[in-house]
């Protein structure tokens, strides 16, 4: 179809322009590949990323696509560019550092841009819109650079966001992917499932990033993948605790508190029931609701057997609880 290759090329030039700014342009290089560097991203995976810069000005990308003779029709149905009300075009990303975002085939389709500003009320990223190219329940961020080694370790970390992607790439742990742009979605689980069956989650650790594990955990094992959780302390997300310990005490903080979904579960509710009986029975009956989600029934009853040995339970009554919330569904 020509006019969505248009999109695929005018994303392409403008990914290309943002690079070249940040690396050749009087500001690029003075406020954003600065940015860059104090946050501690190489040059290697800058370039890899193909990380770029935004100029602070209205039209800035507007005026050197079209130049390059790029029309302002596909400029707009990208959403790189903006028509106000009075008809007035202008670029939607100004000032900011850009993530390009890229299909899992390698061609750009959207972009995600940080604010270097700290003003509260400028938000801090800005992401291309939905567009004909860019279906944002679809595309995970980093798959194109991860997929290689998604299957050959046969595990996909899941991070939130785009720093967190670089930093975890950056300290050789290749195989990892963020949802950015929205919650996950089911599509971007399939998506994952091609290439792995292992989805290790690494959400912020905060109240937010929390919530959003346990969603996230329910969704994967109900498209049938094996899902582990690691948590981050005092409110880390994967970038600044990488940041913080280093990327050789990373690993090994992975590897010590990867945590399979039950334990993750058992610990996190444990911790708000503390001995209150009827909530402990509360957490019991939460955690089979997860495991009445595994489509493979051998492998929820191995899961059973292992609730059963962690919460001290009878596996007969949890079996029977499994099995009644199963029937419930129909
Ligand atoms: P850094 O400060 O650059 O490390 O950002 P972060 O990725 O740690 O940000 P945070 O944990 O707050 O958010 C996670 C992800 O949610 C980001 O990478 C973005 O994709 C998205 N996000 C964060 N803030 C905004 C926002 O203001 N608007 C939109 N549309 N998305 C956001
Ligand atoms: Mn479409
Ligand atoms: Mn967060
Ligand atoms: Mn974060
Ligand atoms: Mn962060």
């Amino acid at each position: 179809n020509n006019a969505r290759e248009s999109l695929y090329v005018v994303s392409l030039y403008a990914a290309n322009y943002f690079a070249n700014e940040l690396w050749t342009g009087e500001h690029g290089r003075a406020i954003g590949l600065s940015y860059f560097r104090e946050r501690g991203f190489r040059e290697d995976i800058i370039k890899k990323f193909e990380l770029g810069y935004s100029p602070d000005q209205w039209d800035a990308l507007i005026l050197s696509a079209k130049a390059a003779g790029h029309k302002e029709e596909y400029l707009e149905r990208t959403g790189l560019s903006i028509r106000n009300d009075k008809g007035k075009v202008y670029d939607r990303f100004r000032g900011r550092v850009m993530f390009p975002i890229h299909n899992f085939t390698g061609r750009v389709i959207g972009f995600g841009g940080r604010t270097l500003k700290t003003d509260k009320n400028v938000p801090k990223y800005v992401n291309s819109p939905e567009s004909d190219i860019y279906h944002k329940s679809n595309v995970l961020y980093g798959l194109f650079q991860a997929k290689k080694a998604i299957r050959e370790f046969d595990n996909c970390y899941l991070v939130e966001g785009y720093a967190d992607v670089l930093s975890v790439h950056q300290a050789g742990i290749e195989n990892v992917v963020a949802s950015s742009g929205t919650s996950l979605t089911v599509e971007q689980i399939r998506l994952i499932g091609r290439f792995t069956q292992n989805v290790t989650i690494l959400y912020d650790g905060d109240a937010a990033g929390i919530k959003a594990s346990l969603r996230g955990l329910d969704m994967i094992l109900e498209e049938g993948l094996n899902v582990k959780v690691v948590n981050f302390p005092d409110g880390h997300d994967p970038d600044s605790y990488m940041h913080k310990v280093g990327a050789g005490a990373f690993k090994i903080y992975i590897e010590n508190n990867r945590k399979d979904f039950i334990l993750y579960k058992a610990d996190i509710l444990l911790k708000e029931a503390g001995t209150d009986p009827i909530k402990r029975a509360g957490i019991i009956r939460d955690i089979v609701e997860s495991i009445a989600k595994i489509p493979d029934d051998i492998k929820a009853s191995v899961f059973i057997r292992e609730c059963s040995r962690l919460l001290q339970v009878e596996e007969r009554m949890l079996l029977t609880e499994l099995n009644k919330m199963k029937s419930a569904r129909f």
